[in-house]
């Protein structure tokens, strides 16, 4: 049997294997609405799927390695271990609570992908589609350690602006390489990187051009991806540095002490980790899940990635040509999407639509959004918009207004006047097959991932049923005498109209079907369920299912955003996600710092600490200053500090104070000063400088 191309009509006659991914996050930033995008647009795939009875699976993980995790946890004061492991435990709360269903969620720092990456990379080695070369690279001599481009900046080559990162210019646009930069400075200690050689170990991607030119004109590409490949093709492909050197947080290369896979080697292999972690366990078992079946060269069941166009160059040139050379089948399709705007604008810290997940569920329902996006999304790679009114405006009309509108009006007569009971026949069958008719160009808008068709073809069907009910006017009936049976008909008919659209709307909504399905008593709904009205049955007491979306819940998430800036765990993301990818790639991408700002890491260079004030002291000559020593548990500090006004040395000594401990040492008229203490207040008479004494050590990082 061969697998269907994707696109094809959707068929329950067939059980098909379907394992799909999304790209794996990274494990150094919280989630956002941008990423929620491509896990909703997977997730709504792989429920629907799941609905139409197939054997599906999906799977995901963090993608915990590289440079920017290692500093970042560096910066942290903690090991990466730590680091990822808090992380990944904020994504899994963060996935679930928009309800994407993973089967499994894993990690790329795992046993099974050291395994898969280590035979997947000996695989390609031992076929001489590995070689190794010398090259030349920055490197930062006081943190010995080598840089990425994205760790180096300097001024543009091209037009002098200052500040820029060492692949690309922000302000005139221009790449080049980071040798080129203008007094270049290392992101991580500031100091002017050097060249050095070392060895790396390229992956001869050339040797793979026949198979991926089939691979690209199979079928499996969409068209504006195809083209981007042919783009590349004519470029010609390039050998692919797999290597780093240590200090590196990775997999250390088997043959090769002190090298590690690069980051993006082994990302690709945690979705097959992943699968491999599901299918080891319990459930896996249970349901017979075999790995081999899913990645063995003649697989017949279907892969499929989801993807942002970002990072279309890793999954449809490297991934594949990897799994070919290691004699694993190839996936079936890619889905690479857009990416999200806010307003029409990149997502933006300042106005606030750099909106985490976690922001976002703190003020909205989750299914909202999985609504909105879905009534947006199509099959291509085009960015998609989410404008905060027409957000507002559609969940209110379509969901309030049309869908759930339609229980509302006739529940309450089935409780009150018939015990809850629906009839035991439809007044109007015709009705509710055309209706069952239309479900089948739902189902392929699915197959075809043209969920805005899909939306629209469910919402025009819930017009329809909204106009039943109008000509139906079961308010009217309910007051005329001996019309028990015709209000009880309209009502079943109506709530059989709002079950199908339920049915159609679970993979959008699963939260809301689930709600349904308490509400009509009635075990999990599947698509094959939607062929037969549901008659003669209990239903309970109709709870509105949804509430509208408020103004004000949209405004206090975009105030919560603006002041998630101050928070540590929102400025990660900026730079560091691509930060290590090919030039050429598709993305010019809306993860750019804001002007003016500090990222995190440099932030978290900071190094507070809490001080005891041993001594303080007048300082002659100086009508400002007071000098202290500091005593950080164990090693004491001279600082000097303009503090006089506010502050008589007496009532100084003995407490605590919070000191930047970190700050290089300079030399003042007076002497040299080893630190800073932080003071809040205008200034003058009001400065404060005191932290309290309770629960506090002196030599104790801030937090
Ligand atoms: N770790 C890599 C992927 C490795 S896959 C083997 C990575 N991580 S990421 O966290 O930066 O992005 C994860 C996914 O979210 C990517 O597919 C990316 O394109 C997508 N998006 C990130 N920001 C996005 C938007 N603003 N809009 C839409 N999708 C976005 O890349
Ligand atoms: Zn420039």
């Amino acid at each position: 049997m061969t697998a269907p191309k994707p696109g094809s009509p959707a068929t329950t006659a067939a059980r098909r294997d379907i394992l799909i991914t999304s790209a794996l996050p990274y494990a150094n930033g919280p989630i956002h609405i941008g990423h929620l995008v491509e896990y909703i647009q997977t997730d709504i795939w792989a429920r629907f799927q799941k609905l139409r009875g197939h054997n599906c699976c999906y799977v995901c993980a963090d993608d915990a390695h590289g440079t920017p995790i290692m500093l970042k946890a560096r910066a942290e004061g903690i090991t990466p271990e730590a680091l990822i492991a808090r992380v990944a435990e904020e994504h899994k709360a963060d996935f679930a609570d928009f309800r994407v269903g993973f089967d499994n969620y894993h990690s790329t720092h795992s046993d099974e992908n050291r395994y898969c990456a280590t035979l997947i990379y000996e695989r390609n080695r031992d076929k001489g589609h590995v070689t190794a070369r010398t090259i030349e690279q920055a490197y930062d001599p006081v943190e010995q350690m080598f840089l990425p481009d994205r760790f180096i900046k300097g001024e543009c080559p091209k037009c002098g602006a200052p500040d820029q990162y060492g692949d690309n210019c922000e302000v005139c646009g221009a790449s080049y390489s980071p040798a080129e930069l203008k007094n270049p400075r290392s992101v991580v200690s500031g100091a002017v990187p050097e060249q050095r050689e070392s060895e790396h170990l390229f992956f001869r991607l050339a040797d793979f051009e026949p198979m991926l030119r089939d691979w690209t004109r199979g079928g499996g590409l969409q068209e504006q991806v195809a083209n981007k490949l042919d783009e590349w093709f004519d470029a010609g492909l390039k050998e692919w540095d797999i290597s780093r050197d240590a200090p590196y947080f990775g997999f250390e290369i088997p043959d090769h002490p002190g090298k590690f896979f690069y980051v993006w080697l082994d990302a690709p292999i945690g979705y097959m980790a992943s699968f491999k972690h599901l299918c080891e366990s319990e459930r896996g078992r249970a349901a017979g899940l075999d790995f081999d079946a899913f990645w063995g060269k003649d697989s017949a069941a279907e892969l499929y990635h989801f993807i942002g166009k970002d990072i279309i160059y890793f999954h449809a040139l490297f991934w594949p040509a990897m799994l070919y050379g290691a004699d694993f089948r190839t996936p079936t399709a890619i889905f690479a999407h857009g990416f999200l705007t806010v307003d029409g604008q990149k997502m933006s810290k300042s106005r606030g639509t750099f909106i985490k997940a976690r922001t976002y569920l703190d003020h909205l329902n989750p299914e909202y959004l999985r609504y909105y996006f879905a009534a947006k999304l199509g099959p291509s790679v085009d960015d998609i918009d989410l404008s905060l009114d027409d957000f507002q405006a559609r969940v209110n009309a379509d969901l309030v207004g049309k869908v759930v509108n339609i229980a509302s009006r006739t529940a309450g007569f089935v409780t009150k006047r018939f015990d809850g009971r629906l009839a035991s026949s439809l007044p109007e069958p015709g009705l509710f097959e055309e209706f069952t008719a239309g479900g089948q160009a739902i189902a392929d808008a699915y197959e075809r991932r043209e969920y805005s068709r899909a939306v629209r073809e469910i919402m025009a069907l819930a017009d329809r049923a909204n106009q039943y009910i109008d000509e139906q006017a079961p308010w009217v009936v309910a007051k005329q005498e001996g019309q028990e049976e015709r209000l009880q008909g309209i009502c079943t008919q109506g709530l059989n109209l709002f079950r199908l659209l339920i049915g159609w709307l679970k993979p959008i909504l699963p939260g809301t079907a689930e709600a349904a399905e308490q509400f009509l008593k009635i075990p999990s709904l599947t698509w094959a369920d939607l062929s037969a009205p549901l008659l003669g049955h209990e239903i309970a007491k109709f709870k509105p299912l949804m509430t509208r979306v408020e103004p004000q819940q949209v405004q206090a998430m975009l105030e919560a955003s603006k002041e998630d800036l101050m928070a540590p765990t929102s400025a990660q993301q900026s730079g560091q996600g691509g930060s290590e990818q090919p030039a050429g790639g598709a993305g010019h991408l809306a993860r750019d710092p804001i002007a003016g700002t500090i990222d995190f890491d440099t932030f978290a260079k900071v190094d507070l600490r809490i001080a005891r004030i041993a001594k303080a002291a007048r300082v002659e000559g100086a009508d400002k200053l007071l000098q202290l020593t500091l005593d950080l548990g164990g090693e004491t500090r001279n600082v000097f500090a303009g503090i006089s006004k506010a502050y008589d040395p007496a009532d100084l000594e003995g407490r605590l104070t919070v000191m930047v401990a970190n700050l290089a040492p300079r030399k003042m008229r007076f002497g040299v000063s080893e630190g800073m203490v932080l003071a809040a207040g205008p200034g003058g008479k009001d400065l404060f400088i005191l932290s309290p004494d309770t629960g506090a050590e002196p030599g104790m990082k801030v937090k």
